[in-house]
């Protein structure tokens, strides 16, 4: 069951997230309407002004990471969005990056003691964001938050395996070709781990996270 929390600014929802984790309860949502330091993967800043900016504290139960990108592409699916999955959490509409997924992990020792699964969306006017690719359909930020929180909830009841065939349906990259360190290789499928198989003429290699390029 989510609590939501809502703040009109914040520097960073998983960052408020990661400092008060131990007051927090399971399944809490922190949501900013405006976030002064929004932070996204490997370090980069994430700029939000009308964006739904939230993240989700799990303390008791971890999702498969899996999970979240599909939530928000089936959440997208009732606006009539057809968005789709970049490995591993990108969603993409029409070819350009609309939502991004933080997931960061607490350790208390060698104990995950928590989860923190950061979202934006990009709900601006500008051009890129899903408002523009949703052919400027009025997204309403709660609405679309409700869907996400309930697709989280319901997906949570499928085994790993069912969730990774629906996460395959929705995944981008199958058969692409990609570049990683000026190398290209043909990406064969997302493993039921979250993982990524990826092939060329020297062999196989399984990818673990990271970003992938594609080379055409
Ligand atoms: C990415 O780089 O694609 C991930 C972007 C994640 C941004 C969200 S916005 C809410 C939460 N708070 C943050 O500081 N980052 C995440």
């Amino acid at each position: 069951m989510y609590t939501i929390q809502r703040f009109s600014e914040l520097a960073s929802t998983n960052d408020t997230c990661k400092h008060n984790y131990a007051m927090l309860s399971d399944q809490s949502v922190i949501l900013a309407e405006h976030q002064t330091k929004g932070r996204g993967r490997f370090e980069r800043t994430w700029e939000s002004n009308e964006d739904l900016t939230f993240s989700i504290l799990y303390k008791q139960h971890f999702p498969s990471p899996i999970l979240f990108p599909l939530a928000i592409v089936k959440a997208l699916e009732s606006f009539h969005v057809a968005a789709l999955i970049k490995w591993p959490n990108d969603i993409l509409v029409a070819g350009k990056k609309v939502c991004g997924i933080l997931i960061e992990t607490v350790y208390e020792g060698n104990q995950k003691a928590a989860m923190i699964v950061g979202i934006g969306c990009n709900l601006s006017e500008k051009e890129g964001s899903l408002k523009a690719k949703a052919g400027y359909v009025n997204i309403n930020k709660e609405v679309l938050l409700t869907d996400i929180l309930h697709q989280c909830t319901s997906l949570a009841r499928l085994s790993q395996e069912e969730l990774c065939e629906r996460y395959r349906q929705y995944h981008m990259l199958k058969g692409r070709k990609i570049k990683l360190d000026d190398v290209v290789w043909e990406v064969q499928d997302v493993n039921s781990d979250g993982t990524l198989t990826i092939r060329n003429a020297k062999g196989r290699r399984i990818l673990h996270g990271g970003e992938v390029t594609l080379s055409s």
